[in-house]
């Protein structure tokens, strides 16, 4: 790596966390991957990647349009699996576990295109998203709930599409939101499902500037709660969210560290905008 690794207990001070409190955390990687690569008929995507998420963290990754992110983000979730390498989640080894049961363990998602269901309202994509992260198999009498449950489910959804601001359309047909709202509902759907670990693919792709700075606000209010991986191509917006850059160039990590220190890397500048980008920097 071209920028040395940032000792933990850096990355403890920059976060104003004290030593004793930093040792501690130390064991307490939520996320590990070690040597983690895939090879899609010789085009090695992902390439031996080592990478490590404190639990309460918020790491940001940014690499050029093909980099290998989005696969990176496969693989830990389990849509491919690795052609090499391991990965652990609280210190298990999960590297063959497929993708709802990663769910079930926390590592939830979004993706680059969202994924929300076109043909349902709003309020609809929700439930279905709590029927399926429960353990209530579907069935006639309890898949539109019964009756008792169906109210409290309704307000608990109804509440949660509230701190997003979608409340007032959580009865139209999904097919009918902007992008910008669709991103939300996406967003509060991966909330649905308990995260421990949220994995953001482009958030802010295909948002307008006031969009991106309401789903900006809803990112910072709900990081508290959990470790969260962000991909993303609007620079300034990812450093205002993360408190980790990494930057990925042909399917392996070149640079990881505090954002500002990172963005400043000649090779990273090279990388990302070109030898001569004529950007002053200031860490
Ligand atoms: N299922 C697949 N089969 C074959 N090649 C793939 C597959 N998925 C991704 N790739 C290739 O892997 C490389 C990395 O793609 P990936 O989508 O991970 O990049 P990315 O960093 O997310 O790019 P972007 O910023 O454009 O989203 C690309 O060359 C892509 O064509
Ligand atoms: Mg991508």
């Amino acid at each position: 790596m071209h920028i040395q690794v940032k000792t933990i207990y850096h990355h403890c001070l920059h976060l104003g966390i004290n030593k004793i409190r930093c040792i501690a955390m130390k064991e307490n990687h939520i996320l590990e991957t070690k040597g983690v690569t895939i090879n899609f008929n010789g085009l090695v995507a992902v390439d031996n990647v080592d990478f490590k998420l404190l639990e309460g963290e918020s790491v940001g990754i940014i690499g050029p349009n093909g980099a290998g992110k989005t696969t990176f983000f496969n693989l830990i979730t389990g849509f491919f699996p690795p052609t090499k390498g391991k990965i652990f989640f609280y210190g298990k080894d999960i590297t063959n576990n497929p993708p709802h049961k990663r769910a079930r363990m926390g590592i939830i998602r979004t993706f680059q295109l969202v994924s929300v269901f076109d043909s349902l309202s709003v309020l609809d994509n929700l439930l279905l998203s709590i029927i399926n992260s429960s353990n209530i198999p579907p069935s006639k009498d309890n898949f539109y709930f019964a009756e008792a449950h169906k109210e409290d489910l309704k307000n608990l959804c109804l509440s949660s599409l509230s701190t997003l601001g979608l409340e007032q359309k959580a009865y139209l047909m999904t097919s009918e939101l902007s992008y910008g709202d669709k991103r939300k509902l996406e967003i509060a759907v991966a909330l649905s499902m308990n995260p421990k670990m949220l994995l953001l693919d482009e958030p802010f792709a295909g948002l307008s500037d006031q969009e991106i700075i309401e789903v900006s606000k809803i990112i910072k209010e709900f990081k508290k709660g959990f470790s969260m991986v962000i991909i993303e191509h609007k620079i300034s917006r990812i450093v205002e969210l993360v408190e980790r850059l990494c930057v990925m160039h042909e399917g392996r990590l070149i640079a990881e560290g505090i954002p500002n220190q990172v963005l400043c890397d000649p090779l990273v500048r090279e990388v990302y905008w070109g030898k001569e980008d004529g950007l002053v920097c200031s860490v």
